[in-house]
């Protein structure tokens, strides 16, 4: 992975492009970079010019006396192919290409986009853009972009697909208060990637919190493997806006129609820890809270509140996130009932009321937050006639000090008169925020996260055995000579068992007395099914016949399904007519896989049947990095899970055998990338051993 360091922290800069007009980029960046603080070398180059802003100018980047660690280039399109060559040349590492007119422009635009690209692999030259607004490290400190303003110095890293959030971000984060390390503007991501900036910042001291704002991600494959280890250093939180194309394509499986067009990313994001923001105001709730408070212990939250309508809303809201009302001690619930005056509700949520001043808030919060049994507390106030929202807000800055690996937050629900009270609270890091709901949702991504930190690394699949690879190949190869994309159900049979998936035994007969030869070899009962890849819905065209116990019955269900078809469907074309060994009944279960242009394949489980649609009841997880801990989730996220695990006396499945076939599964698919998709439905799972018996696959 790119080192960044020499990225975010050059000796030196020349800023290509850079212009005595004060209107044009070219002159902002370098004033940028100049009022930024940054102590190393500036090179203005523009071959019109002997100087500007004080600093001398040179006509090119060769003409420089000394080495370049980064240039900033802000000339024409039509000029940036020309000036980053010379910038390989002249030994520059890093470039930030501000300019625009690629491939958000067109075709045109690509092409010339991709020129750019292969000069800086040609040069190892690292690239910021093009199309951004460049970067900014309050640490460094360097302001190597055109946006007006520095941040205040913090520890939180925005890295974001789209340029105007940077700017208007930055704007608001002075009227907030808040604080960021790094800013960064990935443009058109033509080099570097959301996925190495996540990495650099997962290893920079300087950053507590790394925020996203994502559009699509570039490199799925390294983005789950970089999000998820960045996630084990630091909090995570990511805007995903847009939604993925995979989706867009008309969908073959029921898996594929299932699984829409946000799933895989939805996955991506629980499987590397990632907390997911569903809008701007989530994400830089979120990244407050990240940012001032320490991960929560456990789920268990307490509510103080001085009026009893808040304080119902937030029970409501804390149960809807999946927290928990803390239940206190004995010896909390006396002290609080010693003092509180009669009417106040000394459970939680406590209810210090209406006329509470600073010193029953002091008291409720200072013994909840004792509380062995209480993980963050929330502080609710409402102005009224005796409330004294700053006096609380000290009460609650000096408690906190006892208490600092518990979250403490505050919604003060008002305007101006508790306007000072919550500057007091955010100068303290105590994040304050107008209403009771974000208090909530941001302790609830904060469990959330505690929860991923806290399970040990999932083990990897284990290397199955009876991974017969050659037989895959042998059978898709055959498949595509004859311009297939749809498999026959024996040829798909044949594939997952060479993955060791066991499959009801499929023969295809192509004549009347075969099939009935091949059902006396299998053992009855049997049952028969058309062999054709454009016949998706056998039954509907009379192209299956089941239960069939002898020689004769099969015989006789072979013409008829022929005639059937020669019916419904005649200028179809039919490969003959498959004999399966009729399995016994288990509960119906669906593994499919649909293939994700960004991040692979998606694996699906879940309740199947011919209602799979209808019910769905369908979990879904990527295939890649995929661990027998997030199997065993995966299936229990279902309500599938309930009746597997022996539903009203039944007995249970072969919970082991299921998680087995979804790990062979998800092993087939990620070996052979040319399957595009799947459905294995039903599979049946008994109390020992599971048996797919309809299987359709489709490869590219
Ligand atoms: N080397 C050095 N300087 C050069 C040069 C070269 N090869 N070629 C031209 N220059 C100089 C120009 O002479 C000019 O300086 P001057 O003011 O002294 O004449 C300066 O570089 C800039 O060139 P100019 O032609 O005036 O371009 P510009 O400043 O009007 O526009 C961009 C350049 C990059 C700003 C513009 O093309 C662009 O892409 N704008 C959009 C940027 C954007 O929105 N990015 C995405 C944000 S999300």
């Amino acid at each position: 992975m790119a080192d960044l360091t020499s990225f975010f922290n050059p000796k030196s800069i020349a800023v290509i492009g850079a212009s005595k007009s004060p209107e044009k980029i070219g002159n902002v960046v370098v004033k940028n970079i100049l009022s930024s603080g940054y102590n190393g070398e500036v090179f203005p180059i523009n071959p019109k010019e002997r100087e500007i802003n004080g600093l001398p100018c040179y006509p090119t980047i060769d003409s420089v006396p000394k080495p370049v660690e980064l240039a900033v280039i802000s000339v024409p399109s039509s000029m940036v192919l020309d000036v980053a060559k010379a910038c390989g040349t002249s030994g520059v590492n890093n470039l930030v290409v501000i300019t625009a007119g690629f491939k958000e422009t067109g075709k045109e635009g690509l092409g010339l986009e991709k020129k750019l690209a292969s000069i800086c692999r040609q040069y190892q030259m690292q690239m910021l853009g093009p199309n951004c607004v460049g970067f900014m490290d309050t640490h460094t400190p360097i302001n190597a972009s055109f946006a007006t303003g520095f941040p205040l110095k913090g520890e939180i890293a925005f890295i974001s697909q789209s340029g105007a959030m940077v700017v208007s971000i930055l704007d608001w984060s002075f009227s907030a208060g808040l604080g960021f390390s790094k800013f960064v503007s990935l443009g058109n991501k033509a080099i570097l990637n959301e996925a190495h900036f996540i990495e650099h910042a997962a290893d920079d001291p300087n950053t507590k919190v790394i925020l996203c704002y994502i559009e699509d991600v570039e490199n799925g494959t390294l983005f789950l493997d970089t999000a998820r280890r960045a996630s084990r250093e630091k909090p995570v939180i990511i805007l995903k806006s847009g939604t993925s194309q995979a989706g867009a394509r008309a969908a073959s499986s029921h898996t594929g129609a299932l699984a829409g067009s946000d799933l895989a990313y939805e996955a991506a994001f629980l499987q590397s820890g990632v907390i997911r923001a569903r809008s701007m105001p989530e994400l830089f709730d979120l990244a407050i809270a990240f940012a001032n408070q320490p991960i929560p212990r456990g789920d268990r939250v307490a509510i103080i509140t001085n009026s009893g309508g808040p304080g119902i809303v937030a029970t409501d809201n804390i149960e809807s996130k999946n927290l928990k009302m803390a239940r206190f001690r004995k010896e909390t619930i006396r002290q609080l009932g010693n003092f509180l005056p009669g009417e106040s509700n000394i459970y939680n949520p406590v209810d210090v009321l209406g006329d509470a001043k600073a010193d029953r808030y002091r008291f409720a919060l200072e013994k909840v937050m004792a509380d062995p049994g209480v993980d963050s507390t929330i502080v609710l106030l409402c102005p009224g006639g005796v409330t004294e929202p700053a006096e609380t807000a000290k009460a609650m800055i000096e408690i906190r000090k006892k208490h600092l690996d518990k979250p403490l937050i505050a919604a003060y629900m008002g305007g101006e008169q508790i306007a000072e009270g919550a500057k007091i609270l955010a100068s303290a890091r105590i994040p304050c925020f107008t209403f009771p709901e974000p208090a909530i949702l941001a302790i609830s991504g904060m469990v959330r996260y505690a929860r991923f930190r806290n399970l040990p690394e999932g083990e990897a699949l284990p290397l199955y055995d009876h991974i017969d690879k050659k037989t895959v190949k042998l059978t898709i190869d055959q498949v595509k000579a004859e311009k297939r994309l749809v498999l026959l159900g024996s040829e798909a049979a044949k594939l997952v068992n060479a993955y060791g998936i066991p499959a009801a035994n499929t023969i295809l007969a192509t004549q009347p007395e075969e099939a009935a030869d091949v059902a006396d070899q299998l053992g009855y009962p049997v049952i028969l099914k058309v062999a054709s890849p454009k016949i998706m819905h056998k039954t509907d065209v009379g192209g299956v016949k089941s239960g069939l116990f002898s020689y004769e019955e099969v015989r006789r269900g072979f013409i008829e399904i022929m005639e059937n078809i020669q019916r419904y469907m005649p200028r179809v074309a039919v490969y003959g007519i498959e004999v399966q060994k009729m399995m016994p009944r288990g509960t119906e279960l669906i593994i499919g896989m649909t293939r994700d242009i960004h991040f692979g394949p998606l694996i699906a489980f879940g309740l199947g049947g011919i209602y799979v649609n209808l019910i769905k009841d369908v979990s879904f997880r990527l295939a890649h990095g995929l661990s027998l801990r997030e199997i065993k989730k995966l299936i229990s996220e279902t309500k599938a899970y309930t009746l597997l695990r022996g539903y009203r006396g039944e007995q249970a499945a072969d919970m082991e055998a299921i998680a087995e076939v979804i790990g062979r599964f998800s092993k087939l698919v990620t070996d052979f990338p040319e399957i595009t998709e799947v459905d294995i439905n039903p599979v049946f799972v008994y109390n020992k051993g599971v048996s797919a018996v309809d299987v359709k696959i489709t490869v590219s």
